[in-house]
């Protein structure tokens, strides 16, 4: 069996083919590009409207199948942004209809969970999900999937890119915070706000937006700093999730989670408490398609179907309600 599936919560537009046997034949991305930070949710639909022709073309191409193989489809159903997901659903629901196809509408937070379990040898992990708009520590557990910890504010990624405009990095500013970070090690205390396994980022973007302000620190202290106590914050709550859960598996996911040195964090912890780390390949961590589609296989195989007159959007999908 092959599905289709449709990524469209945020800044990327994803396009992946997956069979039933594990094997993913397509992930073709289309990230918005800009350097300016900051999405405008009109815009972004714009773009994902534009490509979406292409990136299906492309997809299958890859696949090397033709739309007649595809036998289910699947799409982001939420969490997101209301403009962006409407895309996704609209393509999804058409081809769903036109081809006569069962559509199924797929939690995008249990998606990086689920696909990083079928591309690393991780079985039954903590996901530390860490992107833009998302900060998720979640794991499967007593039949349901639960979060066990989150952001009660931001996501790291948006503090990451907001400090990163304030500095003058443009968008994405992650990448370029980790190579400023790696230059300079003078620590600078920055608020360390972590709530049992819930983190919060508004306070230490705030604080070091002042100190940024008043010249005294350079922006590789400030970079580190801000890496070493986020990330630090994130380890602590992850590594408590798996001491209460007993799991023995830390799995990463979101496009934060490429940076290295919260990989590196990562694995000292799990290190220390005889664990193991697993990091999915980079096109993998991201939003993307694949695993989008991988998910609509795994609903699929357990009887969910999705109803196109009765697949409204949920920007606010929480992963303990998929
Ligand atoms: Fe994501």
């Amino acid at each position: 069996m092959i599905c289709l599936g449709i990524e469209s919560t945020a800044h990327t537009f994803g396009i992946g083919v997956a069979e039933s046997s594990g094997k993913i034949l397509a992930n073709v991305l289309k990230p918005v590009v800009t350097d300016k930070g900051g999405l405008i949710p009109a815009k972004v639909a714009e773009h994902h409207i534009e490509v979406c022709d292409t990136a299906i073309r492309e997809a299958l191409e890859k696949a090397g199948i033709s739309i007649n193989d595809v036998n289910l489809v699947s799409f982001s159903q939420g969490p997101g942004m209301g403009h962006a997901l409407r895309v996704g659903a609209m393509a999804a629901r058409a081809i769903s209809v036109m081809r006569k196809i069962p559509l199924i509408g797929v939690n995008h937070c249990i998606g990086h969970l689920e696909i990083g379990k079928l591309l690393t040898k991780a079985k039954e992990p903590v996901l530390l999900y860490v992107s833009g708009a998302n900060t998720q520590i979640l794991a499967f557990e007593g039949g349901k999937y639960r979060i066990f910890g989150e952001t009660l504010d931001i996501g790291a990624g948006n503090m990451l890119d907001v400090f990163g405009r304030e500095i003058g990095l443009g968008f994405p500013a992650g990448p370029k915070i980790m190579e400023l970070a790696a230059k300079d090690r003078n620590y600078v205390e920055l608020p360390y706000a972590i709530k049992g396994m819930d983190v919060s980022f508004g306070g230490i973007l705030t604080n070091i937006t002042e100190k940024w302000k008043t010249g005294k620190y350079s922006r590789e202290d400030l970079c580190y700093s801000l890496q070493e106590t986020a990330f630090s914050m994130l380890v602590e709550a992850a590594e408590r999730a798996m001491a209460h859960t007993g799991k023995k598996e830390l799995l990463l996911g979101g496009g934060v989670a490429s940076n290295l040195r919260l990989q590196e964090m990562c694995r000292a912890m799990c290190r220390q408490r005889g664990a193991e780390s697993f990091v999915p390949e980079r096109q993998f961590l991201v939003d993307n398609g694949a695993m989008i589609a991988w998910l609509g296989l795994l609903e699929y195989r357990k009887g969910k179907r999705t109803k196109a007159e009765k697949s409204p959007i949920m920007p606010y999908w929480r992963s303990d309600d998929a």
